[in-house]
């Protein structure tokens, strides 16, 4: 096939008699997704004419003129006076283009010295990584805080808490939800470790073994506000561990998203009656109209599916590529800003549908003795009697027993009943057979008891004012 693609082999034509296929542009091309990079770029540019110019690659017209037409360019990218041609394979290339549109091929062509798009390409990931981490960061604190104030406003309501989805034990509504607030404060520790290994700059590492321009990394990684240059010039233009594990603590986000989100489906049914959602944070049918529905939890379940997929789908890109640099690595970008754009969105619909709910608290409290969730307290009142765990287990199974066969409530067993089972079993248990005895028992560490609550409550808050900073 001899269609030849015009100019898009413009950053490497020397050795080429012709541009590449028509099919070929198309494969490579990149610059429908990595556009948003432009910025990244120019400011990636921007450091390398300060390491050129030091070294004394750039006079000081030089510099100046090159600053000024990088400044403009970025003015005409914002005001999309300059756009991606067809021919332009990737950012890199088009803003290269763009600026000897403006400083001229003489000037402009001096400013390749020295880079290659590898190196240029793995730093630029990283800085804008930066930027959205901030911005994702941001969105989790507010889902944080939300979570935090509803605890709050619920302290002293009960519920069932559940394992294995059956009733288990008493809890407070509080502190169910801040049993989800505490993963994504893990999220935000995540992100956290994750930026001071992002935070370095391959720049400098050339196209694979390194510059022999003697350009200075540390002011490069200085002027991009990162902590120091990479250490070895081949990991840094081949490796995309940073960009797999922000998409993993992306994905880990989505996943408490849509732990919550199940748990806020079946909530809202009419079976459990536990929450409505606001109308604002829910739909309705085109053709039941009665319905109202759970949509944005159930989009952060769906969406969860699909920043795995983003996941799983960089992960395998990785496995089995040999050092340094191949093209597969292009492949990093899609999935990783597709799992962005879909935490962007996703969170503060979430946000809002939490923010917004309304507990049923009568019915949540009705239910929170159901189902003998009360039992562990009497086989722990036992033990405080001195009776060995495994007899008191053994007693209050035989208590459950005979509630079922008799239709009773553990409280409803009368005192004669309770001798037959055991004689350790002495009208004073009553004194834990209500659902506030048992919460307030539970005050050990990270229990359900009010001050236990109020405990994770303050160090919630102290993390949410010190993320806001
Ligand atoms: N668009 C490329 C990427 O995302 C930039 C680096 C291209 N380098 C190359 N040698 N072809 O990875």
């Amino acid at each position: 096939m001899s269609n030849r693609a015009g100019d898009a082999g413009a950053l490497w034509g020397g050795r080429f008699e012709g541009g590449p296929a028509e099919s070929v542009a198309a494969l490579s091309r990149s610059i429908h997704f990595d556009w948003r990079l432009a910025s990244y770029d120019i400011a990636g540019t921007r450091a390398h004419i300060k390491a050129l110019h030091s070294a004394g690659y750039l006079t000081v017209p030089e510099i100046e003129k090159l600053e000024k037409s990088l400044a403009q360019l970025l003015v005409r990218i914002e005001d999309g006076s300059f756009t991606a041609k067809p021919t332009d394979e990737d950012v890199h290339s088009a803003l290269e283009r763009g600026l000897i549109e403006i400083a001229g091929a003489e000037l402009g062509g001096k400013v390749r010295a020295g880079r290659s798009r590898n190196d240029q390409i793995a730093t630029l990931i990283r800085t804008y990584l930066l930027d959205e981490a901030d911005h994702l960061e941001k969105l989790v604190l507010q889902l944080v805080q939300v979570l935090t104030d509803r605890a709050e406003e619920n302290l002293a309501v009960a519920m069932p808490g559940r394992t294995h989805f059956q009733h288990a034990q008493p809890v407070s509504l509080a502190h169910h939800l801040l049993a989800h607030a505490w993963p994504l404060s893990r999220d935000l520790e995540r992100l956290g470790e994750w930026r001071a290994r992002a935070r370095l700059s391959p720049y400098g590492a050339g196209a694979l073994a390194g510059s022999t321009l003697g350009l200075d990394p540390h002011l490069v990684a200085k002027e991009l506000g990162l902590s120091g240059p990479t250490q070895n010039s081949m990991d840094a233009t081949a490796s995309r561990d940073v960009v797999a594990e922000f998409a993993f603590i992306c994905t880990m986000i989505g996943i408490n998203l849509s732990r919550f989100s199940e748990e806020i489906i079946i909530w809202a049914t009419a079976e459990f009656d536990f929450i409505k959602l606001d109308d604002a944070y829910s739909t309705g049918s085109s053709i039941m109209p009665q319905k109202k529905n759970p949509d944005v939890a159930e989009l952060a379940r769906g969406k969860s599916g699909r920043l795995i997929g983003n996941l799983t789908g960089l992960l395998a890109t990785l496995k089995a590529l040999p050092l340094s640099y191949n093209r597969d690595l292009q492949e990093d970008k899609e999935p990783v800003f597709d799992t962005v754009d879909t935490l962007s969105i996703l969170l503060p619909a979430f946000t809002g549908m939490v923010a917004t709910m309304s507990f049923n608290k009568n019915r949540m409290e009705l239910l929170a003795p159901a189902g003998f969730s009360l039992a562990t307290d009497v086989a722990e009142w036992l033990v405080k009697q001195k009776v060995s765990f495994r007899d008191a287990h053994e007693i209050t199974g035989q208590l459950v027993s005979f509630c079922e066969k008799n239709g009773l409530e553990l409280h409803q067993v009368p005192d004669e009943e309770m001798a037959k089972i055991s004689k350790m079993l002495t009208p004073d248990v009553r004194d834990v057979l209500s659902v506030s005895g048992s919460i307030k028992a539970r005050s050990g560490a990270g229990g359900t008891a009010l001050p236990r609550v109020i405990e994770q409550i303050s160090s919630l808050r102290k993390l949410v004012a010190k993320g806001a900073n």
